[in-house]
């Protein structure tokens, strides 16, 4: 089995072995309820860097209410199954004290990039997520740490703060696994009735002809106007953004005349999916 680590004394021990034997490390940072997603992170992981450590930490800073978090799976033991075959080297598991340990006053802010889309509709999360991917970092001292484009808009700021405040771990982005009908696969998707799960492919759907509709040259507005009516005819209760905006630095774009990726965040059977995809 894959060993866990509470303690950061513990994984500092852990990452000094490996250095002195001069091996290379990577980290993926997560909450758990492991899926397809997250383990194509860490194979990714463990093909690029000698060691790999999967982090598991559901963090309570970035969530926008206690009973979001209350609700939020977790699953270490299934967990640790999941990535015992991909031959994880360590479980990061730390004790909140570990990360929130008693008097915690810091909080990293990335001004940019965080109050569009997601973080319009969640005030504070990307500073929890800052926070905590900061810490991460530094803790593991890793090279490279692996992060889904699932989450592009989570991707660009953590790849700010690294920058910005010189943390040497570079950040490297991964594609978004789906499920067969397009799905983003996601720990939400579990919340779904069978009934929503049938119409949830919807949304990559729309948003793959609007993809294709901007490729040969049309305007946005018109087209998500359209896929949003879609997209409630097909059961979803709201959209709460559809956008196309600049991969660089997530401006809002007409048309797809620099490199730029559509955005869609939209609640189905009470359940928020996000979702984006290039153009
Ligand atoms: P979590 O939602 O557990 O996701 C962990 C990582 O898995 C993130 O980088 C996310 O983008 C990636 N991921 C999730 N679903 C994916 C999919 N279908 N395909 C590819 N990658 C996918 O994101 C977080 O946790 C937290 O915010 C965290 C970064 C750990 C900080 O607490």
């Amino acid at each position: 089995m894959v060993p866990i680590l509470r303690r950061k004394a513990a994984l500092r021990a852990a990452v000094a072995g490996w250095r002195a034997a001069g091996e290379t490390v990577a980290v993926v940072p997560t909450m758990g309820a492991l899926h397809e997603g997250h383990l194509s992170l860490a194979a990714a992981a463990k093909s690029d860097a000698d060691r790999v450590i999967v982090t598991i930490f559901v963090n309570p800073k970035q969530f926008n209410s206690q009973s979001d978090l209350d609700a939020y799976p977790r699953t270490e033991e299934s967990d640790a199954e999941k990535l015992a075959p991909l031959a994880v080297d360590a479980i990061y598991a730390p004790d909140p004290e570990e990360i929130y340990p008693d008097g915690f006053a810091t909080t990293v802010s990335v001004a940019a990039l965080t109050d569009i889309l997601c973080g319009a509709h969640r005030p504070g999360h990307f500073d929890g997520v800052a926070t905590v991917v900061s810490k991460l970092f530094l803790q593991t001292g890793a090279d490279r740490a692996f992060f889904g484009e699932k989450d592009f808009q989570q991707l660009q700021v953590v790849r700010r703060v690294a920058r910005d405040l010189d943390i040497p771990t570079e950040v490297v982005g991964c594609p978004t696994i789906r499920a067969e009908d397009g799905l983003a696969l996601s720990s939400r998707n579990g919340r779904l009735s069978d009934a929503a799960r049938a119409q949830a492919p919807a949304l990559y759907r729309e948003m793959t002809a609007i993809a294709a509709a901007l490729r040969s040259g049309a305007e946005a507005p018109p087209l998500i106007a359209r896929a949003t009516e879609a997209l409630i005819d097909a059961g979803f209760e709201r959209v709460e953004y559809l956008e196309l905006r600049a991969v660089a630095d997530l401006s809002p774009r007409i048309r797809a005349d620099t490199p730029a990726r559509l955005f869609a965040a939209a609640w189905l059977d009470g359940v928020r999916l996000i979702d984006n995809i290039a153009v």
